[in-house]
């Protein structure tokens, strides 16, 4: 028997999940639920389940393999794994916001979804809420399955054959010009992804783009930036989003496929926002390039310098 209860938390998707403690431990039938209902409503909320980064970790490795973080909290086998989206140092201080690491965090202002400019992307994440400001800092949700299933057919039809070309380097530049050093900028290539993805589980399909898509094979750049600039759009009309008011103790796991999120803003010089996320990698191979092992294992080999690069970075200027 399971005692998961779930209840819807906006019109189109999203839902609260409650009646357990990740803490205290999920069973596996309750683990089940939080499953189905991960798939069926692609964002779900966590409410008041204070817990430890190894907690969150463990928790989130019962949904397949973890991410190794870009600006991680440490280097131990728990904090590497736990990407810190925060604007304070280690020893509490706020960072100013010309810091890099700030500017990063810049970025998740702009309509995405995780890790589409990695070899491997993203099934899922799980993002923590350790402290929150008074005001502001909330993220907003959109469902990229709703906005596939109210697409009028003549968009379906032109985009349901068609890849897109995603880039780190992209979604930086849009931010702050160069952020990203020639290192960086050649250790993530491009990479290949279909613009509509199709749930291996339900068939839904979504449609999948970020502000890291840079371009559309075959399609020239003007009709390339065109399209997906209507495409944003559509995912994001006020109607389609969901808003979420963050509490300390919190967490909202969020299905990569099927969503686009955005942070808003807060009061950064004043208040702390210190948020820990947990990411875990889909097990579906979207680019055939990247289908042959070898060629996975030594683009990860080539990420790691890059992981230490930013890290670098953060440091450097105060983090
Ligand atoms: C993320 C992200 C936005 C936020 O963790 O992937 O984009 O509101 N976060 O912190
Ligand atoms: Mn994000």
């Amino acid at each position: 028997m399971s005692s998961v209860h779930v209840e819807p938390c906006h019109p189109h998707f999203g839902a609260r999940v409650t009646g357990f403690s990740i803490t205290d431990g999920v069973s596996d039938a309750d683990f089940a639920q939080i499953l189905t209902a991960f798939e069926r409503y692609s964002v779900v909320v966590f409410p008041d389940q204070p817990m430890t980064r190894e907690t969150q970790v463990r928790f989130a490795e019962r949904f397949g393999e973890l991410e190794i973080a870009f600006s991680r909290l440490s280097e131990d086998e728990v904090g590497k794994r736990i990407a810190y989206i925060s604007n304070v140092d280690s020893d509490g201080k706020i960072v100013p916001p010309t810091n890099k690491t700030m500017l990063g965090h810049k970025a998740n202002s702009l309509w995405h979804t995780d890790s589409t400019f990695k070899p491997r992307t993203a099934l899922a994440s799980l993002l923590y809420a350790e402290v929150v400001p008074p005001s502001g800092g909330e993220t907003e949700y959109v469902s990229t399955r709703v906005a596939w299933q109210q697409l009028p057919e003549d968009r379906k039809e032109l985009i349901e054959n068609l890849w897109a070309i995603h880039d780190f380097n992209h979604s930086r530049n849009k931010i702050a010009p160069g952020i990203n050093s020639p290192h960086i900028q050649n250790l993530t290539p491009d990479q290949r992804r279909p613009l509509v993805r199709t749930n291996p589980v339900n068939g839904e399909k979504s449609i999948y783009i970020a502000s890291h898509a840079k371009a559309i094979e075959g399609m020239d750049d003007d009709s390339a930036q065109a399209l997906l600039a209507e495409l944003t759009e559509w995912c994001t009309r006020d109607e389609f989003v969901y808003t979420h008011q963050w509490r300390e103790g919190e967490m909202v796991m969020w299905d990569n496929r099927a969503t686009m999120h955005r942070g808003r803003g807060w009061n950064d010089t004043e208040h702390v926002r210190k948020m820990h996320r947990a990411t875990v990698i889909d097990p579906e191979i979207l680019d055939a390039n990247f289908g042959d092992e070898q060629v996975y294992a030594e683009s990860q080999a080539a990420l790691k310098p890059v992981t230490r690069e930013i890290e670098e970075n953060a440091t450097s200027t105060g983090r």
